[in-house]
Parts: C-alpha cells; sequence; structure tokens
C-alpha cells in the first residue's frame, strides 16, 4: 500500500492524526492528511472549553465541521475528551458542591455523547486521571465528587451513545509502571463490577530513544481483561534543531511502536498527534523540541514515516 491508512487498514487498523479545525483547508496540510489517514481525533474542538464555556449553552459547531470533512472522507473518529482537567472552562472549576458538580458534569457527558451519537468510534471518556504514582490526580471531579466520578462518566457516555466504545486515555502508561498499574487496576475493577469500558487509549507522547521494551507486553496484559487498545496522541520528540542521528532513532522509535501495536490483535488504532512537525503541540509545550511527527516542517514525510510504512 502506498499510504499510512491504506496499509494499516490491510492490517486491520486504522492509522488516524489528530487535526485542528483551523488548518483544515490549508495547504499542504489538509492534502497530506487526506491523503494519508483513515481516522481522526479533533485535536481541541471536542473539549469542555469549547463545547460548554458557560454552564448549559453548547457550541459543537468547530467539532462538526471536523466531523463533516471526516465523514466525507469515509474517517474513524474519535471523540477527545470528555472529562479532563485541563482545557476545562473557569465556570466548572467555580463549582463549589459535589452534587452540584456531579450534575454538571453527567449532563455535559449526555449532552456531548448525544449530539455526536452514531457519529463516534471510541470516545475518551475521561483523560489523565492519575499522578505518575498512580495515586487518583486531584482535579475538580476528584475532589469534589471522589473516586466514583469516572464510573459515573462512563455510565453517562455509554447510556448516550450505547454504540461508542468508550475509553480512559492517559500517558506514560505505555510500559508497566505504577500508573500503568492504577489504570489496569481500575479495568479490572470495572470489568468485575460491570461498569461499562471497551477501551484503554495509551497517549504515547513518547521521547527519542525510550520507547518502552514492554510496550507490547504491557498492551497485551490490558487487551487480556477484555478491553481493545489504541495508541491514541503518538509523537516521539526530540532537541531541535534535529539531528540526523536523531531522527535515524525516531525511525526505528515510529517502527517499534507499530509493531508492538500491530502484535496485539486488540489494538486497533494508532493515532499521531499532528500531521506534520509544523503543527504539531509539541515545541510549544516543550521548549526545545519538536521534531516528532511523521511528515516535515513542509510536510514532506521524514525517514520515519518510510520505516511505519515499512513494518505496516
Ligand atoms: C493539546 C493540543 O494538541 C494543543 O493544541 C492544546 O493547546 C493543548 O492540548 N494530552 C492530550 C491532548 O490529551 O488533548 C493534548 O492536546 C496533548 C496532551
Amino acid at each position: 500500500a502506498t499510504t499510512l491508512g491504506a496499509a494499516a487498514a490491510a492490517q486491520g487498523r486504522v492509522f488516524a492524526a489528530a487535526v485542528e479545525g483551523n488548518r483544515l483547508g490549508t495547504t499542504p496540510y489538509t492534502t497530506v492528511f487526506d491523503r494519508e489517514f483513515a481516522g481522526t481525533t479533533p485535536g481541541n474542538e471536542m473539549k469542555w472549553d469549547t463545547t460548554e464555556p458557560s454552564r448549559g449553552s453548547f457550541n459543537f459547531a468547530p467539532a462538526d465541521a471536523i466531523v463533516s470533512h471526516a465523514q466525507s472522507h469515509s474517517m474513524k473518529i474519535r471523540g477527545h475528551t470528555l472529562v479532563w482537567y485541563s482545557q476545562l472552562p473557569g465556570w466548572v472549576s467555580n463549582i463549589s458542591s459535589g452534587s452540584d458538580l456531579l450534575q454538571a458534569m453527567n449532563n455535559h457527558v449526555t449532552t456531548e455523547v448525544t449530539h455526536f451519537q452514531g457519529k463516534i468510534w471510541y470516545w475518551d471518556v475521561v483523560n489523565e486521571a492519575f499522578n505518575e504514582d498512580g495515586t487518583r490526580r486531584s482535579n475538580p471531579f476528584q475532589n469534589l465528587i471522589g473516586n466514583a466520578y469516572i464510573e459515573d462518566a462512563f455510565r453517562a457516555a455509554r447510556a448516550a451513545d450505547p454504540n461508542a466504545k468508550l475509553c480512559i486515555n492517559d500517558y506514560n502508561i505505555e510500559g508497566q509502571n505504577a500508573k500503568s498499574n492504577a489504570v489496569y487496576a481500575l479495568v479490572q475493577d470495572f470489568k468485575s463490577r460491570g461498569v461499562p469500558i471497551d477501551c484503554v487509549g495509551f497517549q504515547a507522547h513518547l521521547i527519542v530513544g525510550q520507547v518502552p521494551s514492554d510496550f507490547q507486553a504491557n498492551l497485551q496484559r490490558f487487551a487480556n481483561l477484555g478491553v481493545d487498545v489504541q495508541i491514541t496522541e503518538l509523537d516521539i520528540r526530540m532537541p531541535t534543531p534535529a539531528s540526523s542521528a536523531n531522527l535515524q532513532q525516531q525511525a526505528t522509535d515510529y517502527s517499534r511502536v507499530v509493531t508492538a501495536c500491530l502484535a496485539v490483535s486488540r489494538c486497533n488504532d494508532i493515532t499521531v498527534w499532528g500531521v506534520g512537525d509544523a503543527d504539531s503541540w509539541i515545541p510549544g509545550f516543550f521548549p526545545g523540541q519538536g521534531a516528532a511527527l511523521l511528515f516535515d516542517d513542509n510536510y514532506n514525510p521524514k525517514l520515519a514515516y518510510n520505516a511505519v510504512l515499512q513494518v505496516l
């Protein structure tokens, strides 16, 4: 096959990219996006600060535009994300009672999932709920509602669109460690109590030369619990300007990640977090780092692109 999307489809997987509404329509960004990818995740447009900027007033127009573009290109769409501490509007953080916040959260989840009902393949219901040591991350939901906020969100999402698969999504859970053990325990607990959960999303914001050696084994142990596993926000960053040695290492790293996913039958999606280096979030959040994606600043394919195509 000659594109990432087609090559992955031949293996029964989706190869996708995060997209930004304000770049859709620009070239060469859109040309490469439409040509190479069989799925997408809106990078920001389904987050709470965009979709419900003030209580009870919803704005789905930016996400709708992406959904319509994706549908017209037969792309699978991951919904990202319903409940997260970041990109959360101030009115949510200012709620002072647990029962009021629970009502606001349930209403947000129900309204958003209902709006996109039938159009979303997998939802990231809860994003980044854990600390590195495996304890729950402090956020308004955790602090006011308590541990149960996660299952409450999953139940509300299931009720609103019974056909959408539901994921918990996090970073630094690619290898076996305290944080991934905590997510593992949550999935085990949900499965044993009948709380709806279908998937774990492994963000995979990785550093060049540091793909965890147990990535495949870790994906497999989650799959063995009876959930799908997806690589949801893949990028592999390095100091910029990029050295040729690092770009070569990055190609090896990308092929390791893809190979790990292909070895696990329940790993059905690999989403890179952006189309090319020029639109990546990395330089803005990790100063001095970048060059993390498969296409360069001019949207030409990098060594990593060829390496991925080769192992697909
Ligand atoms: C990032 C977006 O790419 C940026 O445009 C935005 O400014 C911040 O968020 N983990 C996630 C994603 O789950 O939602 C984040 O996306 C990257 C880290």
